[in-house]
């Protein structure tokens, strides 16, 4: 038997700008998708969904991996089994973990000997025939963890405080919000590019002051970069309620991470006040999660094959 694991991602500047080549910084979150994996008679993938063969309704991420390794480097059967602590469709990356946590697996069983590097862009290939599109940011930081300036792919210090995760519970999807920009940059160019300009700028200050620890000024940016997101029609009330308490409870900032539309807010917190902010979060309807980076990407957890 083999465990692997990757880590959620979250947004500390960036994204949508990051869609028009602009700067943005990503970091892997100490929230993690499991996959175990050993030899079996056939193919069976079991995770909270339920127990199915290769599936493309239920499992689709892990019924492509399945297929495209057997492609490659045939085998009998393999039962795989899924634990994740990443909610699903939130905007934190858990189709990537899953994905590259699956390959990486699929990796260490067959000894197929692929580095990081291999790992990410199959796991890219992977969301992408799935999804019809999708950047390769989810699964890079989520193969390689830490904190990462897009689309250079820098590595950056990660920041040395809470993240607090607030999920909305509302589904968002990633491909209508984008579309929904195009078409706002569509009709008012002079307009929205400018401020997804300003939005890469953000991100570029962002990485001088992770540099130099300074967590308020770089809360101060974050809300500067809510503020353009609200402004490309990207945010919504439920994530302005999550987003508004967390900084009257002391955040050194906080704003969307993700899409928006719904998802996941994120606030920037110091260990004293992370659990009022979490508290806070509660009582306007949100779902509080109490995290961190992890340099710790893809891994490898068990293996005694
Ligand atoms: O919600 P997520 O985690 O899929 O993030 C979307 C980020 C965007 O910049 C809006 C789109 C993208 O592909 O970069």
């Amino acid at each position: 038997m083999i465990t692997c694991s990757a880590p959620a991602k979250v947004y500390l500047f960036g994204e949508h700008a990051v869609v028009y080549n602009e700067s943005a910084i990503c970091c892997a979150i100490n929230i993690r998708t499991r996959v175990n994996i050993e030899y079996s008679e056939n193919i069976v993938i079991n995770s909270s969904l339920g127990t199915t063969g290769i599936d493309y309704e239920i499992h689709p991420y892990v019924s492509a991996v399945v297929e495209k390794i057997r492609k490659k480097s045939p085998y009998r059967g393999v039962s795989i089994s899924i634990e994740s602590d990443i909610p699903v469709g939130s905007g934190l990356g858990s189709s990537a973990a899953v994905v590259v946590a699956t390959i990486c697996a699929f990796n260490n069983l067959l000894k197929l000997g692929m580095d990081k590097e291999s790992i990410a862009s199959f796991g890219h290939s992977i969301e992408k025939e799935i999804q019809g599109a999708a950047s390769a940011t989810d699964t890079y930081v989520s193969t390689m963890g830490g904190t990462i300036a897009i689309p250079r792919r820098r590595h950056l210090k990660n920041p040395l405080c809470n993240l607090v995760i607030g999920n909305t519970n509302v589904f968002s999807s990633t491909g209508q919000l984008v579309a929904k920009v195009a078409s706002l940059k569509n009709i008012y160019p002079e307009v929205i590019t400018p401020i997804l300009s300003t939005i890469g700028k953000t991100s570029l200050r962002g990485e001088r002051l992770l540099e130099n620890e300074d967590y308020r000024a770089l809360g101060e940016l974050m809300n500067v970069n809510q503020g353009l997101l609200e402004a490309i029609g990207v945010g919504c009330d439920e994530l302005s309620r999550l987003i508004h308490s967390s900084r009257a409870a002391g955040a050194f900032g906080a704003k969307i991470t993700g899409a928006g539309g719904g998802g996941c807010m994120l606030a920037l917190a110091d260990n004293e006040n992370s659990d009022t902010i979490s508290r806070e979060i509660k009582n306007v309807g949100g779902i509080p999660i109490i995290t961190g980076v992890t340099d710790s990407g893809v891994r490898v957890d068990f293996d005694n094959e």
